[in-house]
């Protein structure tokens, strides 16, 4: 018996059976009267890494946002085989989504702790070997645990936000550009995180990113959003050898 009570407590629900965890079809989205996404095709296999690759501006926000039905938009979403399309963005997170928004989407002014506590609310049971996973894999926070998150710096505010997205065990956790704004170095660390979570619990993962190179070497699938539309959708082999991909998104 080599498996502890604990590691059984902190594994993550993968999912069902569905091989699609997540089909976005016919995606249109809007701010008021200007149109922002046009018919947004794309699927993310369950168990997988997804990563949609765009420019300042492209809409990356926005499809995260439409996903959990946090912007106006038409189109159908399926999620674990659930249609989603036009529910409460509380509903989605009951069923096993997280969000980690854009800038961090920690509470400034609580605890490293209390943050955490917060992001297993939608859980009844006992927390405690969850923050303790979370704490292992970010000894830094464990030492800064009674600190506001407020005070925190960069790179820990955004492992603080990972954390307490996973504090709900997700079935799919959506990133939208988690390595923005922090040092090379700290971007490596989060995306071998990321890389032993879906490794590891099978966690599926829908990555939006600028920085393409380090989102493509954990991703299978990736999607290059243009001015609201998807005009590449390859494997992430593919898109690491596309030359319009690298010279826009990897730096070549
Ligand atoms: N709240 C908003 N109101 C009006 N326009 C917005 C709003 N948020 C984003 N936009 C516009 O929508 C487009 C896509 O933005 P966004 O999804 O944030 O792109 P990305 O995340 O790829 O940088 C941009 O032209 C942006 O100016
Ligand atoms: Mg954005």
């Amino acid at each position: 018996m080599t498996e502890t009570k604990d590691d059984k407590a902190t594994q993550i629900d993968a999912g069902s059976s569905n091989k699609t965890m997540l089909s976005v079809k016919n995606l249109d989205a809007s701010y008021g009267q200007i149109q922002v996404l046009r018919d947004i095709n794309f699927e993310v296999p369950t168990g997988e890494v997804s990563v949609i690759l765009g420019a300042n501006g492209a809409g990356k926000t926005t499809t995260l946002r439409s996903i959990c039905n946090m912007v106006t938009n038409n189109g159908a979403i399926t999620f674990d085989g659930v249609d989603i399309s036009g529910k409460d963005t509380a509903d989605i997170v009951n069923l096993g989504m997280a969000h980690v928004p854009q800038g961090r989407g920690t509470f400034p002014e609580l605890s490293v702790i209390d943050n955490l506590e917060v992001g297993g609310y939608v859980r009844k049971d006992n927390l405690d070997s969850d923050i303790d996973r979370w704490f292992q894999m970010f000894p830094r926070l464990k030492e800064r645990k009674d600190q506001l998150a407020g005070s925190l710096s960069g790179g820990e505010q955004q492992m603080l936000a990972v954390a307490r997205a996973l504090m709900s065990r997700p079935k799919l956790v959506l990133l939208d550009e988690p390595s923005l704004g922090l040092a090379p170095l700290i971007i490596e660390d989060l995306f071998s995180t990321f890389k032993e979570l879906n490794q590891e619990s099978g966690m599926t993962m829908l990555i939006v990113e600028q920085n393409a190179n380090l989102a493509l070497e954990i991703a299978s699938h990736g999607y290059v959003l243009e001015a609201g539309e998807i005009v590449v959708s390859e494997s992430a082999e593919e898109l690491r050898t596309n030359s319009a991909v690298q010279e826009a998104y990897l730096g070549a």
